[in-house]
């Protein structure tokens, strides 16, 4: 939710933790500071309210240092103030500490620590840690960041400085994501591979439990009693341009249109020609075992979750194995049963996501076999699965998830197809399988070439205050999906439903004011969806809808219509989801919203 980045080295720190910062801001957008030894001695503090531009227009050009820590900030504990963002200092002003994560014991530890005289300046939690470090140093900050630590329950990804130990930081994870990256006569801390991706691709992921001390030159890593632990250097596999917006006006724009080569890459070398199956190597699991699985089971939360609604429908259809996606935030205060021959799926494009991860981790303590779907590498739930497919869909920028989501579905067809063809599925079947998957990228192509259309349409119902969206079957998934991406984003209010259910409660919201947006591609149910289209005519509702060509039978009814290519009736959420995205965006656009940064949310949401 909050980013954090760290300098130490040769050059001046405090242009370096900007941009970082500025990479971070998806991540949380409230507030943000920075913590820069300065070369003139003291502890340089600057925090502020609002966007990095806030920060960086209070921050003296003159401030100069080589190293230094910053933070942007989504708040948990505490208003969104100046004296509130990070980082935090002990009473002397020589410590400064950046906090991702909660403590979940702040209460206790802030009154013993006030008992002995500490006065806190701010009300969150994550102060607790700048006076418990000073309590505990006693020359070395590492042992006083591990005894901190000791006294913490809670998440936390940190990074810490002491003025008596200049160009040292010391950063520690539990729960929130840390990455060391290594440049040459240089280190840099980052809760995201992002912040640092400009300056080195070298990396170290840090592991729940561990500590690391950086030097410019150097870095050790230890878990909280200090023993040693080795560690190896990953390579980042994407450039900086990834993080560049490429002349789009923003980033959802971008990855909405990057969609056709994001899920080319994520079928890139999955796909057995030869015998009509998917090649899934990070499964970890062989053929036999594959085949003895009598049950999938999906966790995720928001976008995601809807992408595993959609695995779960296909993998019943085609595969003929039962499935189901369940909410992690739901699933992971339940006791739920773990059967043997079940195979769960995590599916996250942040691989971070709190409700996600404790469900997973909760889910393998009663013995289940968890895979992971994530996007980023070297998450938090990709190295914790006991296997899984990285989605490859590239860094997501935008709050608003949408490569992520077609690049999801890409990786359940193929797992699909795989399971379906070691089951029912004849040879011939999985060619024309794999023929639909390998032109599916086209088709999104040839869907988003109606941008003008959807903008013009965003242009003639941006005034409505609330949405329906409709979807029958599989396109149920992606109505609830278009109906998030729209309160998200614009904030306006819409609600998905399955098209079937409407007569059930929602058709009393129908009214002349209220617009409809209803998916109804050319397949087994259409029938059934143009009965729903014209129950909401009936009652003077405004329809909009998504469907195959030049529908005439759909042109008839609704008030306008968005045409997508025609495909196999299984592929068609790849298609429909696009027009709702791009729907959603020019919406927001119209309205004057912050698109990448909508408010009250943030990237990946590792707390409750
Ligand atoms: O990183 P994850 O996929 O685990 O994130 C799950 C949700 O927080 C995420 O999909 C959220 O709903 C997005 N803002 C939707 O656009």
């Amino acid at each position: 939710m909050c980013g954090i980045v760290g300098y130490c080295g040769p050059k001046n720190c405090t242009p370096i933790l900007l941009d970082g910062l500025k990479r971070l801001e998806y991540r949380g957008y409230d507030s943000a500071g920075i913590g820069v030894e300065s070369e003139k001695g003291p502890l340089v503090v600057i925090k502020r309210v609002g966007k990095i531009a806030q920060l960086r227009a209070a921050v003296p050009p003159t401030l100069q240092g080589h190293c230094g820590i910053g933070h942007t900030r989504w708040a948990t504990h505490g208003g969104v103030t100046d004296t509130n963002a990070h980082p935090h200092q002990d009473m002397s002003g020589k410590i400064a500490v950046v906090h991702n994560g909660i403590i979940e014991n702040y209460g206790p530890l802030k009154k013993k620590l006030e008992q002995e005289g500490v006065r806190f300046a701010s009300e969150t939690d994550s102060e607790v840690l700048a006076h418990l470090i000073a309590h505990y140093y006693r020359g070395k900050l590492e042992d006083a960041v591990g005894n901190a630590l000791r006294q913490v329950k809670g998440t936390y990804g940190i990074a810490v400085i002491h003025l008596d130990e200049p160009g040292k930081i010391v950063g520690a994870r539990c729960g929130s994501p840390l990455v060391v990256g290594v440049g040459d006569g240089e280190m840099f801390l980052a809760s995201d591979v992002a912040a640092i991706v400009s300056h080195t691709k070298q990396v170290i992921y840090l592991s729940d439990g561990e500590l690391v001390s950086l030097s410019a030159s150097d870095y050790s890593i230890t878990d909280i009693d200090h023993n040693p632990i080795e560690k190896s250097v990953d390579e980042i596999q994407w450039d900086i341009e990834e993080i560049e917006k490429e002349g789009f006006f923003c980033y959802m724009e971008k990855e909405i249109f990057e969609q056709p080569d994001s899920i080319a890459r994520t079928l890139s070398g999955r796909l057995d020609i030869e015998y009509a199956t998917g090649k899934l190597g990070g499964l970890n699991m062989t053929s036999r075992e594959l085949l003895a699985v009598r049950r999938v089971k999906i966790i995720a939360a928001g976008t995601s979750w809807h992408a595993g609604l959609v695995g779960a429908y296909l993998l019943e259809s085609l595969a003929r194995i039962p499935a189901s996606a369940e909410l992690s935030s739901e699933i992971r205060y339940r006791n739920p049963v773990v059967e043997p021959d079940t195979l769960y799926f995590a599916v996250t494009q942040s691989g971070e996501t709190a409700d996600t991860l404790y469900a997973m981790r909760e889910l393998k303590r009663k013995g289940a076999r968890v895979l992971g779907i994530c996007n980023v590498v070297g998450s938090t739930i990709a190295r914790e699965s006991d296997g899984g497919v990285y989605t490859h869909a590239g860094p997501e920028i935008a709050v608003a998830s949408t490569k992520a989501f077609t690049s999801q579905l890409a990786v359940f067809y193929v797992f699909a197809l795989l399971m379906a063809r070691m089951r029912d599925l004849s040879f011939i079947q999985g060619q024309r399988f794999v023929e639909e998957l390998q032109g599916i990228s086209a088709k999104v192509r040839e869907t988003l070439a109606q941008r003008d259309r959807i903008q013009n349409l965003a242009k003639k119902y941006y005034r409505a205050r609330d949405f329906l969206f409709l979807g029958r079957g599989i396109e149920y998934p992606v109505a609830l999906e278009g109906a998030l991406k729209l309160k998200e984003i614009s904030y306006i209010h819409a609600e998905g439903y399955a098209a079937g259910e409407i007569k059930h409660g929602p058709i009393a919201l129908v009214n002349e004011e209220t617009p409809t947006l209803i998916i109804v591609p050319r397949d087994s149910l259409r029938e059934k969806t143009l009965s729903n289209m014209k129950e909401v005519k009936a009652r003077g509702g405004p329809i909009i809808a998504v469907c195959t060509g030049e529908d005439e039978e759909v042109k008839a009814i609704a008030d306008d219509y968005i045409p997508i290519p025609a495909v196999d009736e299984l592929f068609y959420p790849f298609l429909t989801v696009v027009p709702l995205q791009l729907f959603s965006y020019f919406c927001a656009l119209e309205l004057g919203r912050d698109v990448d940064q909508p408010r009250n949310l943030a990237k990946s949401v590792t707390v409750e």
